[in-house]
């Protein structure tokens, strides 16, 4: 009789370590989540927004082509939504818009607005002031960088020649 319990006591432990074993097989792709999730809760944290844009090098002065590409983009894209003053309309206005954020948040807003939405503290902040989702205006890294340029110019940074 005691060899059968300790038979049965031996097979259920051997049972749950196997057992054990296969949750945490299963448990890896899970845990790669948590470890991306903490890396872009890192960012948040830094002020850096959610997305690609992890560092910007700023030019002093300005380049003066790239705030003129951006000018043009935020004609094109942006201004029916933001005044360059602080007046709200649609979005809020850019005026001091470089002192209040990041380069990079300011980035990740403009190439990544789904995400910065859903995961960014400050931009669902601004979304509960302005109840209207920015659209994603499709712009590519680089125009996006342009536009960042323009707004640090319309913030009265010296443009170079
Ligand atoms: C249809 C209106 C609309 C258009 C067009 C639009 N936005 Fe927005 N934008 C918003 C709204 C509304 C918010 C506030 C966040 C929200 O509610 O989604 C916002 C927020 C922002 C912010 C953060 C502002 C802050 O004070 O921190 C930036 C930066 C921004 N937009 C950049 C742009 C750029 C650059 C373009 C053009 C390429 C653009 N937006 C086009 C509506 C718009």
């Amino acid at each position: 009789m005691k060899t059968i319990i300790l038979f049965i006591g031996i097979s259920l432990l051997f049972w749950t370590c196997t057992q054990d074993q296969g949750q945490s097989s299963s448990n890896q792709p899970a845990k790669k989540k948590v470890e991306k999730k903490a890396e872009s809760s890192k960012k948040v944290e830094e002020g850096k927004g959610v997305g690609e844009i992890t560092h910007v090098d700023l030019n002093n002065p300005l380049v003066a082509e790239m705030v003129e590409k951006g000018t043009s983009i935020y004609e094109l894209k942006c201004a029916s939504c933001h005044k360059l003053t602080d007046k709200r309309v649609v979005g809020p206005g850019f005026a001091a818009i470089t002192e209040r954020r990041k380069p990079e948040w300011i980035m990740n807003m403009i190439t990544n607005v789904d995400v910065m939405l859903k995961e960014d503290p400050e931009a669902q902040a601004l979304l509960k002031e302005c109840l209207v989702r920015m659209p994603n205006q499709n712009l590519s890294t680089e125009d996006a960088r342009s536009v960042l340029e323009f707004l640090y110019a319309n913030d009265g940074q010296e443009v170079g020649s």
